[in-house]
C-alpha cells in the first residue's frame, strides 16, 4: 500500500465503500465476536462495524502507516484505555506471530488480491483459529464470465501499480479447499462486473 498510504488508501475506496463494501462489512461483522484478529486489516475500516459481543481487536498489517490510521479510527469508534481492546501487529499474513487456536474470529477483507501467498495466508488464519470459532472474509477474484474475465486480465498490470492488487487470483476455492473450516454463508455480487466479489463466514471444526 506503500504508494497510498493510510488516508490515500481510504480516499480511493470511498466510491467503492458507499456502493457496496460498507453495506456488506455491516452485514459481516455481526458474526464476529469474543478476540478478533483482523489479518491485513489496513486502516481499519471494519472496526465500527463489530459488535458489543467482540471484547478485543488485534490488527495485524505489514504497513506501519496502516497501523498508525486504524489506531487513530480505533479512538473515534471507542477502542483504548477506555473502551474496548485494540493491538496492533506489524507482520505477514503468511506467517502469523501466533499460537494455534488463539482467537475466536479471525477477519480477512480484500487482502488475498495483495498478499504474496494467498493459500498459506488461508491456512494460517484456520491455524490461528479456535475450534468452534468464525473466520470473515470479503474479497474479490477473477469473474466467471468469459467477457469480464478478459477485461479483468487486460486492466491487471496497470491496476497492479498502486497497491499490488491482483485482479486475476482465484482464492474463494483456497478457502473452500481448507478441511478445518465448514461453510456456514456466502455470496457473490458485482453483476456488470462478472459478480468478482465474493464473501465466506466459515466455522473452525
Ligand atoms: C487492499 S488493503 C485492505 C485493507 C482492509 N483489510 C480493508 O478491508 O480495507 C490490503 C492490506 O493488506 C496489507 N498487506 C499486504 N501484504 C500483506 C501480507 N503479506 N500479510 C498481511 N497483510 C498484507 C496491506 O498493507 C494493506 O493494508
Amino acid at each position: 500500500m506503500g504508494l497510498l498510504g493510510s488516508a490515500g488508501y481510504e480516499f480511493v475506496l470511498a466510491p467503492m465503500e458507499l456502493l457496496w463494501f460498507n453495506r456488506y462489512r455491516e452485514r459481516l461483522m455481526k458474526y464476529a465476536r469474543g478476540h478478533v484478529l483482523e489479518i491485513g486489516s489496513g486502516p481499519g475500516s471494519n472496526l465500527r462495524h463489530y459488535p458489543d459481543t467482540v471484547s478485543c481487536v488485534t490488527a495485524l498489517d505489514p504497513d506501519e502507516a496502516m497501523l498508525k490510521g486504524l489506531e487513530r479510527k480505533g479512538r473515534r469508534y471507542g477502542y483504548g484505555p477506555n473502551g474496548r481492546c485494540v493491538r496492533t501487529s506489524v507482520g505477514f499474513g503468511e506467517s502469523l506471530p501466533f499460537e494455534e487456536e488463539s482467537f475466536d474470529t479471525v477477519v480477512f477483507t480484500l487482502i488475498l488480491c495483495t498478499v504474496k501467498d494467498p493459500y498459506t495466508t488461508v491456512r494460517e488464519a484456520a491455524r490461528v483459529l479456535k475450534k468452534g470459532g468464525v473466520l470473515i472474509a470479503m474479497e474479490h477474484e477473477t469473474p466467471g464470465p468469459l467477457p469480464q474475465r478478459l477485461f479483468f486480465g487486460a486492466i491487471a498490470p496497470i491496476w497492479r501499480i498502486p497497491s499490488n492488487c491482483h485482479l486475476t487470483r482465484n482464492t474463494s476455492s483456497m478457502i473452500d479447499s481448507i478441511p478445518s473450516l465448514r461453510l456456514r454463508s456466502s455470496g457473490r455480487w458485482g453483476l456488470m462486473l462478472g459478480k468478482p466479489f465474493y464473501f465466506r463466514v466459515m466455522e473452525r471444526l
